[in-house]
């Protein structure tokens, strides 16, 4: 028995999302994404790098359901993309698109993979964005509709279902530094999308769960702040709390309202609003890769991505180790995350991403020794037995990422894979990593 195992029941899988991984952007009558049309936008993603070819997963579909298995991965936790089923965002589905995603499903469940979708990974229909995107009203509307035709078609062999993907990159990346699609730099626009997102959530969980739905959740990226009180409790508002508060409270924190008052009076917020966000979860889906530093710096001017936040600096100690990503490598913020979720919000957690970028390719013999990877691994998972053994209801684990892909506005310069890619041939790898994390699957656990 391993010294850390996991309890009976517990979930080991992988994560993707479509546009990362599929490819097959213009067939089979799928719509433009905000992401295509950034990523041909020049300057936007590294050397103009686009999802248009990706890891042609649309086509390896039934190859990349084999690999999982050979891993005896447990779930999967994939996205599907809304412009397959509707490619200008609202109207009929597109039954091609529904097709693939039916089949994708068929395969898992056929293979023992625990399905679980998520509904939007970003790629909103361009037309959307164009009639104005996540600051307008009208886009949770048709999210909450593209919602019920996902889950008339597959709520009779899914269970798992998660709204959204880490609404704070969608807001404050897409709205508000501009740094992820549509590439957008206006804080209120930044903060009217998050609300939006999180209205369109509640929509969604409503559609879903008349479909027949299980359970429903959303995926968060919470930051873990670490520093002086102050300058933590004013990130924790606008990075966390934005969210937290309306999903589980039923209402937007005062402290919140009072930061981001030079930007907007949040009128935007309707009656009822509150209420159709705040819906019964299931579970909580908790992305993380590093904690945050932050300490009070007087004069500091607000960031981008802090809508309102000033006196305020993020630094990075200088003695942890980085990824490829430059981010900072510790293992205890996951478990300090999980515990400060569970004793704040008691919902049932599942970490829905956790992983690093390192650039270890195939050696002379064709193999991937990515010991970094498998150290970065080893800590977080026995970060997640600490929060566990705290007395946090965790249910389950998806490694970020099954293979390498198109990781956003860095292209496919940043490996995040269990799996190497090579982009020329496609062929797919299993680094040394895969193999430590398919023993830790058949384990139930680890050795620390
Ligand atoms: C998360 C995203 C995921 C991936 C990882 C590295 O923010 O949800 O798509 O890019 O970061």
């Amino acid at each position: 028995m391993p010294q850390l195992q996991f309890p009976d029941g517990f979930l080991w899988g992988t994560a993707t999302a479509s546009y990362q991984v599929e490819g097959a952007t213009d067939e089979d009558g799928r719509g433009p994404s905000i992401w295509d049309t950034f990523s041909a936008t020049p300057g936007k993603v590294w050397r103009g790098q686009t999802g248009r070819v990706a890891c042609d997963h649309y086509h390896r579909l039934d190859e990349d359901v084999e690999l999982m298995k050979s891993l005896g991965v447990q779930t999967y936790r994939f996205s599907i993309a809304w412009p397959r089923i509707q490619p200008d965002g609202s109207g009929p589905a597109n039954p091609a698109g529904l097709d693939f995603y039916d089949r994708l499903v068929d395969r898992l469940t056929a293979a023992g993979i625990k399905p679980m979708p998520t509904l939007y990974h970003w790629d909103l229909p361009q037309t959307l964005e164009d009639a104005g995107g996540w600051p307008e009203r009208e886009t949770a509307e048709r999210f909450g509709e593209y919602a019920a035709i996902v889950g008339a078609r597959l709520a009779d062999r899914v269970d798992t279902w998660w709204t959204l993907n880490e609404p704070w990159c969608a807001a404050y990346l897409g709205y508000g530094n501009g740094h992820h699609a549509p590439g957008r730099t206006d804080p209120t626009a930044a903060l009217t999308a998050a609300h939006h997102l999180l209205l369109g959530h509640g929509l969604a969980v409503q559609a879903l769960r008349s479909a027949g739905a299980g359970q429903v959740s959303i995926v968060l990226n919470p930051t873990q702040f670490r520093g002086d009180e102050a300058a933590v409790r004013k990130g924790d508002a606008v990075a966390n709390r934005i969210f937290f508060e309306p999903l589980f409270k039923g209402a937007y924190p005062e402290d919140l309202l009072g930061l981001t008052a030079r930007h907007t009076d949040w009128s935007f917020v309707q009656d009822g609003d509150l209420e159709q966000i705040n819906q019964p979860l299931d579970l909580l889906g908790v992305n993380y890769y590093n904690p945050t530093w932050v300490r009070d710096a007087p004069g500091a001017e607000e960031s981008p991505v802090a809508p309102g936040v000033t006196d305020v600096e993020v630094w990075t100690p200088e003695e942890l180790p980085v990824t490829d990503m430059g981010w900072p490598v510790e293992a205890t913020g996951l478990t300090d995350l999980l515990v400060r979720l569970h004793k704040d919000y008691n919902v049932p957690l599942m970490v829905t991403e956790n992983g690093a970028a390192y650039p270890t390719g195939p050696d002379a013999e064709g193999n991937v020794e990515d010991t970094e990877r498998i150290d970065y691994l080893r800590s977080h998972i026995a970060a997640v037995h600490d929060a566990i053994e705290a007395g946090v209801d965790v249910r389950g684990y998806t490694a970020w990422s099954l293979m390498d892909n198109f990781e956003w506005a860095f292209g496919y310069d940043k490996r995040f894979g269990l799996v190497h890619v090579d982009y020329t041939t496609q062929k797919r790898t299993p680094k040394a990593s895969a193999r430590f994390y398919a023993d830790v699957i058949a384990a139930g656990g680890l050795d620390r």
